[in-house]
């Protein structure tokens, strides 16, 4: 039996609100990037990653640049905040011409069509954005779409949490996405789907003591040691 959802509840779930002036800083979960790189940028983009620059400029803290940095050998980050992980630069206000091969990012939501229009002018070979799949709808994608017909769009079978913030590796979330991925004069391909079982295939271990902010202090005072006298 269906269990009965609230009216809206759905609705809600599946969106992710964000006020405009927003940074909307949401990590990506580390085992996400890992299985984009092993099934779409790899076989599928023809990336060559020891010889190729890749360029996250949305990077935040990293969640995304350092498993990329698993497999590409070399990757620049950048972000407009300064998180205290890679350069901090207005992607948006950079001039246009090439800085890199490849540029992968996971975008603010609010200005994801505006960083497309900017990966494609800056990208020497292509570009691929993390995006939720409710973002491939509306009149300003259609325009995008149009304008540049993506190469290929990879959607996650498994859910990909995202928290404003944060990382939670036990995270979970009712919020699907995909990549949407455009390669320089190369014909679209058909979409594909990421396989299940990446999240458990693909953590590793030492994700947590990488990307997860040690617990706040308890809340209570530790008596000082009595002095010596
Ligand atoms: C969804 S988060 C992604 C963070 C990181 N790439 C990851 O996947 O974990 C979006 C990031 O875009 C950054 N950002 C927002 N506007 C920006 C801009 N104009 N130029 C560069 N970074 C921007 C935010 O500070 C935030 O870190």
């Amino acid at each position: 039996m269906t269990a009965m959802l609230p009216f809206g509840a759905r609705a809600l779930m599946s969106s992710r609100q964000e006020p405009a002036d927003s940074l909307d800083f949401f990590p990506t979960p580390p085992w996400a990037t890992r299985a984009f790189v092993r099934h779409v940028a790899l076989p599928v983009l023809g990336v060559l990653g020891d010889c190729e620059t890749v360029w996250d400029p949305a990077c935040g803290e990293g969640h995304m640049a350092e498993p990329l940095r698993e497999s590409f050998a070399s990757v620049s980050a950048s972000d407009i905040h300064p998180y205290g992980y890679g350069d901090v630069e207005d992607f948006l206000a950079q001039d246009a011409g090439v800085q890199a091969d490849w540029i992968f990012t996971n975008p603010p939501f609010n200005l994801a069509v505006a960083f497309v229009y900017q990966a494609l002018a800056q990208a020497a070979r292509g570009a691929a954005v993390l995006v939720r799949t409710g973002w491939l709808h509306t009149i300003e994608r259609y325009e995008l779409f149009c304008q540049h017909p993506p190469f290929m769009i990879a959607y996650y079978v498994e859910r990909v949490p995202m928290h404003r913030g944060r990382w939670e590796p036990d995270g979970s979330t009712a919020t699907d996405y995909c990549w949407v991925c455009w390669v320089r004069g190369a014909e679209p391909r058909p979409s594909m789907w990421i396989p299940p079982g990446q999240r458990e295939l693909l953590s590793h271990p030492d994700d947590i003591r990488r990307w997860c902010k040690p617990a706040a202090l308890p809340l209570f005072e530790i008596e000082a040691e009595p002095e010596d006298c």
